[in-house]
């Protein structure tokens, strides 16, 4: 069969051009949502008249047909036929002949294909937004399990002061918090359908939109018919979500890999997420989170890529658009990828408790508390900083910290100190110091899992209403 746009046309297409142009390659996943917003189209036609019963039902017989044949791979793609669209219709014609030419009634590529990343994109935000809910379960039950676990906490990568492992953990858990309220916040402007834009202006057949709206689930439809065609902003945001939380994982994926270095030895990933050496035998490398840290540079060039495919791009549709796909395809599957493995992994993480004690007591994590000490006695906190500056010093020389100087020793540098200060250096008084709402001490940390929680029942909710 000719091209279905071949009638103004008095040459083949040349094969280059075809191929050139067609993105049946990578468009084939749409496959179902283009199937989906045809049946709701071809309904609505025969509801407003515009199209018989009969050939309403013949045509939706059709498309259920062809979708059944694509999904057991007995449909091959043509390239000639340029997109998942065209061979759709194709195959719709060829298996009930020409009155499957009508489904194109009152409807252009250009909202159609618009409308199918729409579909797409609504259900694999609500996929990937559980899948981010599991990561933060799963960093929730490590955090629960390190309530008590101290652990040094660092500015610069210098130990800083002493906190809750789980108060790290729970940085993660409000990360990737605001990561899926961003999500679910953007299902609302993906959640709108472009169809009954035609090509750019409508159409002259009286069609009812809001009823393909309902058809599909759509909240509203597109107040313009030019907007709707040419938006993509609804990728764009996903892409830039996504950016976001790529770049989270891969903070979390690069801490992951320090920890289980041998010189932190704080964390052991279990054995089922890790890989070997062709070479040396007794190494087991982290590759998951090094590769997820390295997959966040491809998900930011998607970001990049279609910005500037759209920048200067004059209304309504153009060509350039159709490069808004594969970007956002292989966007789902790198975070897809990433998150699946991301929360059985935290999940399994063995914590070395007993090796992150000895960090803490091995440093200076504590200097800010006694300068604290002394601020509490009286003395101004710069002259304080001062003081235990020269005190870390002292120590620094003699090879010792600050909980093995003698109170003679501690009284060298200020007449303040006294006994108390031994208490009040321990790393649980440390950290049960920092007793603000948001702060590492325990009853704090327990709170703020409490409330965490909270926060994902409102996204569990969420996810039930809109599976
Ligand atoms: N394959 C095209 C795309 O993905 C579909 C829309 C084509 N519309 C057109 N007027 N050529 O953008």
């Amino acid at each position: 069969m000719s091209k279905l746009w071949g009638g103004r046309f008095t040459k083949q297409t040349n094969h280059l051009v075809d191929e050139y142009t067609a993105s049946i390659g990578f468009d084939q996943a749409l496959a179902e949502e283009d199937i989906q917003g045809s049946l709701a189209h071809v309904t609505m036609l025969g509801k407003c008249g515009i199209l018989p019963q009969e050939d309403v039902e013949t045509i939706k017989a059709g498309l259920i047909k062809v979708l059944e044949k694509i999904n057991n791979n007995e449909i091959e793609f043509s390239v000639s036929d340029e997109d998942i669209h065209m061979n759709v219709e194709k195959n719709l014609i060829a298996e009930i002949g020409p009155v499957g030419g009508k489904l194109h009634t009152g409807r252009s590529r250009n909202d159609q294909v618009a409308t199918d990343m729409h579909l797409y994109l609504r259900k694999r935000v609500v996929e990937l937004s559980g899948m981010l809910h599991e990561l933060q379960q799963s960093l929730v039950v490590q955090a629960r399990d390190n309530l008590d676990t101290i652990v040094p906490g660092y500015t610069h990568l210098q130990r800083a002061q002493p906190i809750l492992f789980a108060h790290h953990l729970m940085a993660y858990v409000s990360m990737f918090q605001r990561d899926n309220e961003r999500l679910m916040d953007s299902y609302k402007r993906i959640n709108v359908l472009p169809l009954g834009a035609g090509a750019l202006a409508g159409t002259t057949f009286p069609i009812d939109r809001h009823f393909v709206a309902e058809q599909l689930q759509f909240d509203r439809v597109y107040e313009n018919s030019l907007d709707a065609v040419s938006d993509r902003d609804f990728i764009l945001e996903f892409l830039s979500h996504a950016s976001i939380i790529m770049m989270h994982l891969s903070r979390l994926s690069e801490e992951l890999v320090l920890w289980s270095s041998t010189e932190f030895n704080f964390i052991e990933l279990d054995d089922a997420f890790c890989t070997g050496s062709s070479i040396m035998p007794q190494k087991k490398n982290p590759d998951v989170p090094e590769l997820v840290r390295g997959k966040t540079g491809r998900v930011y060039g998607n970001l990049m890529g279609l910005l500037t495919v759209l920048k200067s791009l004059p209304l309504a549709y153009n060509k350039d658009m159709q490069e808004d796909k594969e970007g956002m395809f292989d966007t789902v599957a790198t975070l897809e990828g990433a998150l699946q493995l991301f929360a059985p992994m935290i999940a399994t993480m063995k914590v070395n408790k007993s090796r992150m004690r000895e960090a803490v007591n091995k440093d200076f994590s504590n200097a800010t508390d006694i300068a604290d000490f002394l601020v509490g006695k009286g003395l101004p906190f710069r002259q304080a900083h001062e003081v235990i500056g020269k005190t870390v010093l002292y120590c620094i020389q003699n090879g010792k910290y600050l909980l093995d100087l003698t109170m003679d020793e501690f009284k060298q540098f200020s007449e303040l100190f006294d006994d108390a200060i031994y208490e009040v250096l321990q790393p649980e008084t440390v950290v049960n110091a920092r007793n603000v709402y948001g702060g590492t001490a325990t009853d704090q940390v327990a709170d703020a899992i409490k409330r965490s929680e909270v926060l994902m029942q409102m996204t569990e909710q969420w996810l039930k209403e809109h599976q």
